[in-house]
């Protein structure tokens, strides 16, 4: 039996499970034929200039979200607001940094996060509480999980793309930080308009033309043009099948939930007025910054990611981001685990939380998804069907330090808070 136990007492970093060769279906020679090493991003854009974002004012507060802290929930706000210029729209130089998140990409360019990309834990809480009203725990948890990939748990700081090491750690030598791109940490495989990492020589991060075809092509399929729960749970399920024909590295893990949290965000927090405004491709197609373009690769070519023109969040804040994720599987059930060469797919073995076997059990609810983001934010979490994640004891009290105040009523079980 290989229980969570296990998985925690030998979590000191990359260490091979040995009980991996050994299971039933896997092939051993092919775990060593398929770890080719991959290609580093050549370099990370550097701004001499960093600024901040752009503070709030007592003008425009938006929904009150400041320093870390809870806003008021109270949203249909017009983003930016009329005559707050500190938030309008400017495009990324060559000197920011801008990654795999359309999110935080279009928040950085409207100068919610410091415009270089080089944000802090302080100010992704605030921004996407003010610009989109998510709600304060999942806000949390994001930019717990953000920090955790790629960032620096003593700065609190977060590149939102590529690693800028120099930037965000206070010691450098202590190791990399490998900002959002950071693969098999929060970004994984089959994402949206993302390539998987290991078939695309390590781009993970940039926008790809023929990809948000395919995903309009499911929304226009699927849903008469909207990109709703229900094209994006056809479409998502694609990408798997996909990933698991071409991808000999594809690895489906339990942060692999966070994909479908981030699909539901197309319709629950991208249009004007969040759930009661339409996932049309005009809205979509601003966020993720796609541009029809007969010339360009699937007819989209990629344009700085933008908030549309008379853009209003949220009214309420939008707390159902689990029950999205369980609906959205629940369309598509796929098995967690990965690849051991192409088309030879094994389910994660090590039990994760709720997961078994590689999947989620028959009678899953809600709350249960609620305490799996739980774990995932506070435990070394399964990032290859032989190693996991490889964050250090500090981070994982760091994390439990943040995540219990926000979990306290959520009936997990919660760890031993040590920053007490
Ligand atoms: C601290 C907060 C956040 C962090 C650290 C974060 C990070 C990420 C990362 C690493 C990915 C890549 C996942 C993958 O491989 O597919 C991603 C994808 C995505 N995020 Fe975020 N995100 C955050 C908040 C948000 C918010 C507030 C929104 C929307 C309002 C958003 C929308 C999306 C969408 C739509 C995708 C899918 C993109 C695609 O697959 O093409 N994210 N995010
Ligand atoms: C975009 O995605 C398609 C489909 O996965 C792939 O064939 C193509 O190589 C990708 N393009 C780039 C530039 O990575
Ligand atoms: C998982 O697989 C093992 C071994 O095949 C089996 O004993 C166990 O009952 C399974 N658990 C679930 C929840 O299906």
């Amino acid at each position: 039996m290989h229980t969570l136990s296990l998985l925690l007492l030998s979590a000191s970093g990359t260490l091979a499970y040995p009980w991996v060769a050994g299971q039933p279906g896997v092939d051993s020679t092919l775990l060593r034929q398929v770890r080719q090493p991959v290609k580093r991003q050549a370099s990370c854009p550097f701004n001499p200039n960093h600024k901040g974002a752009a503070p709030y004012s007592d003008k425009y507060p938006y929904i009150g979200a400041k320093n870390g802290a809870p806003g008021s929930q109270t949203g249909g706000i017009k983003v930016p607001a009329d005559g707050d210029t500190a938030h309008a729209f400017v495009a990324p130089g060559p000197n920011d940094i801008r990654g795999p998140c359309p999110g935080l990409n279009t928040a950085a360019n409207h100068n919610f996060l410091s415009h270089d990309g080089v944000t802090t834990f302080t100010e992704l809480v605030d921004a996407q509480q003010n610009i989109y009203n998510l709600d304060y725990p999942v806000s949390v948890l994001l930019a717990v999980l953000g920090i955790q990939a790629g960032g620096d748990i003593v700065t609190g700081k977060l590149s939102i793309g590529c690693d800028a090491t120099s930037r965000t750690a206070l010691l450098p030598l202590l190791g990399s930080q490998p900002g959002l791109n950071g693969h098999n940490k929060f970004e994984a495989d089959a994402s949206l308009t993302r390539n998987d990492y290991y078939i695309s020589n390590g781009d993970n991060y940039n926008f790809n033309g023929t990809l948000f075809a395919e995903m309009k092509s499911y929304a226009d399929r699927v849903s008469g043009g909207k990109f709703d729960r229900n094209a994006l749970a056809a479409y998502r399920s694609q990408r798997y099948d996909e990933s698991v024909q071409t991808n000999p590295n594809f690895f489906f893990g339990p942060l692999s939930v966070l994909l479908y949290g981030a699909a539901s965000f197309l319709y629950e927090l991208f249009p004007s007025y969040g759930n009661e405004g339409t996932p049309d491709l005009a809205t979509i197609s601003s966020f993720f910054g796609a541009v029809q373009d007969s010339s360009a690769p699937g007819g989209w070519r990629h344009v700085p990611e933008r908030i549309p023109d008379n853009w209003f969040n949220r009214r309420t804040p939008y707390t159902s981001t689990v029950e999205e994720i369980l609906a959205m599987y629940l369309q598509y059930p796929k098995i967690f685990g990965g690849n051991v060469g192409r088309n030879n797919f094994n389910a994660l073995s090590a039990p994760f939380g709720i997961l078994e076997n590689g999947t989620l059990p028959a009678n899953t609810k809600p709350a249960d998804i609620l305490c799996l983001l739980y774990q995932l934010g506070t435990s070394v979490v399964p990032s290859s069907l032989s190693t996991v994640t490889d964050l250090t004891g500090a981070i994982l009290d760091w994390s439990v330090g943040k995540l219990n105040p926000v979990f306290k009523n959520a009936g997990c079980v919660l760890k031993p808070d040590q920053t007490k």
